[in-house]
């Protein structure tokens, strides 16, 4: 690339001369050498405009200049002079990757930059599509309303987590990737020969897991046509050592007809599983293993509503936890418990 090389002590001089014709290259960087200072130029000057500029005592030479365009490494970077920092964190905080989607909060104070931030979130995470969370998740099936913001409006997705594959689509059903790391530890718990019933299970992120490492036998029911819709084409996705049986309907009933004895029982419904404790626990085999979750700010709560479903079987706790945050100072507990 083109450059004019100049001696240190009249570089200040001439770089302004340049600034104000317009011929230093801003793509690229000024270089210094101990003596000399290097300025990329956007063309080679001729002899006369040399001359006319004063610049006939300088060398033009041919050299490589560092390029000044940074590949931007971050959300912060993209938006950067547009959107403050803060809300940045902000937004960073509530960004979801499943699969190819991107979920993410905008507040409210930023509706119009929400097709900027999108496209920020595209750019930055490389995926194909970028929602908006529009609501709580709320409701039986534990979904929130997205608003499509930027990319292919495709919400079926593949997302993969610790090996296993989980189809869904986003719009339809409940996920958390924020939960992988409480699937792995429930995982890590489970013995080859067990039976388990996995009470709400989604599109399967648990039992899947736990099939995948273990040769299990796997009840797993939800009472959303589409979790189980998914469920059946994740059981066809994952190699399994295990056996998973997707059942579509209300926990209750299966409890009640089934008269299935379990060694460990899964009730990732947070907001409302103690309603389903009691019977839950009859389920459950002389020494077999709860795994509880609870909104609550403390353990105390989970605990006794665990101890006084159990009525007179005793209750060991074997390890309680804070999974995630759920709002400010109420967690989503996890509790494991021994029914003897
Ligand atoms: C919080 S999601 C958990 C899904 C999954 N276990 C996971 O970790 O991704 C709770 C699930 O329970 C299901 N559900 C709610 N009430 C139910 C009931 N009475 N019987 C069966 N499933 C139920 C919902 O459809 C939803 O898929």
């Amino acid at each position: 690339m083109i450059g004019l090389k100049i001696p240190k002590n009249h570089a200040d001089e001439i770089r302004r001369i340049l600034l104000e014709y317009s011929l230093i290259n801003h793509e690229f960087k000024i270089k210094r050498s101990d003596d000399f200072v290097f300025i990329p130029l956007i063309k080679k000057l001729d002899t006369e405009m040399m001359k006319e500029l004063n610049l006939s005592s300088f060398e033009i030479i041919e050299t490589e200049f560092e390029s000044q365009k940074k590949e931007p490494k971050s959300l912060k970077d993209y938006l950067k002079n547009k959107i403050s920092s803060e809300k940045i964190m902000e937004i960073k905080k509530s960004f979801d990757i499943i699969g190819d989607v991107v979920i993410l909060e905008v507040p409210v104070e930023l509706e119009d930059e929400k097709y900027l931030i999108g496209e920020a979130a595209l750019n930055f995470t490389k995926r194909r599509t970028v929602y908006r969370k529009n609501s709580n998740i709320k409701g039986v099936i534990r979904i929130r309303e997205l608003e499509y913001l930027v990319g292919e409006d495709v919400s079926e997705t593949i997302h993969t987590e610790s090996g296993s594959r989980l189809m869904m689509d986003v719009r339809k059903v409940y996920f958390s990737p924020r939960l992988a790391t409480e699937r792995e530890r429930i995982t890590n718990q489970v013995n080859d020969g067990e039976t388990i019933i996995d009470m709400f299970t989604g599109v399967g992120p648990f039992s899947i897991a736990i099939a995948h490492k273990r040769i299990v036998e796997i009840y797993a029911i939800d009472i959303n046509p589409d979790a189980i819709y998914y469920l059946e084409k994740n059981i066809n996705l994952n190699k399994l050592q295990g056996t998973i049986n997707p059942i579509l309907g209300d926990v209750k009933n299966f409890l009640e007809d089934k008269d299935v004895m379990a060694d460990r029982i899964i009730m990732n419904l947070p907001g409302t599983a103690y309603l389903f404790l009691e019977s839950a626990i009859k389920s459950l085999k002389k020494g077999g293993v709860l795994h509880y979750y609870e909104f609550s700010r403390d353990f105390d709560k989970p605990i006794k509503r665990v101890r006084k479903a159990a009525g007179s079987r005793e209750v060991k706790v074997l390890d309680k936890r804070r999974v995630k945050s759920r709002s400010p100072g109420v967690w989503h507990i996890g509790l494991d418990a021994m029914i003897t």
